[in-house]
């Protein structure tokens, strides 16, 4: 009975410590392959599908720079308005400036931004893999 009371809390132990560190396989980010900087008009913004997340790829004076297009609001897809030049969000006029941050409307906090790496003259995109 002594065994079987120990065998339990162990394994009782061993889930809550699973619970409390997170699986790594689950959250590895994965360098995805955009393309070659040109592919960028400068200025301007351009949304892609990387295996169902919606990111937007902006390209600058300052530089290049990636965000999910998911509004911190609710999750709208944001655009980005070249006149203006700001992310705007459809549903609720949230507005985020070239850095992605949060400037006006709903949005509690900047769009999530997602490192670039460059090798060669192609880019990769950091993304959350499931
Ligand atoms: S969902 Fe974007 S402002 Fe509300």
């Amino acid at each position: 009975m002594g065994f079987g009371l120990l065998f339990g809390i162990g394994t009782l132990g061993f889930r809550f410590l699973q619970f409390l560190v997170p699986n790594r396989k689950k959250r590895q980010a994965e360098a995805v392959l955009i393309g070659a900087e040109s592919r960028i008009p400068l200025n301007e913004a351009v949304p892609m599908d990387l295996g169902g997340q919606k990111i937007v790829v902006l390209r600058t004076a300052e530089g290049i720079a990636a965000f999910s297009r998911r509004c911190t609001d609710l999750g709208c897809l944001v655009s980005w308005s070249k006149e203006r030049e700001l992310f705007v969000c459809p549903c609720h006029q949230g507005t985020f400036d070239k850095t992605g941050l949060n400037i006006a409307g709903p949005p509690p906090r900047p769009l999530d931004r997602l490192p670039i790496v460059k090798r060669g003259d192609q880019l990769y995109v950091n993304i959350q893999s499931a």
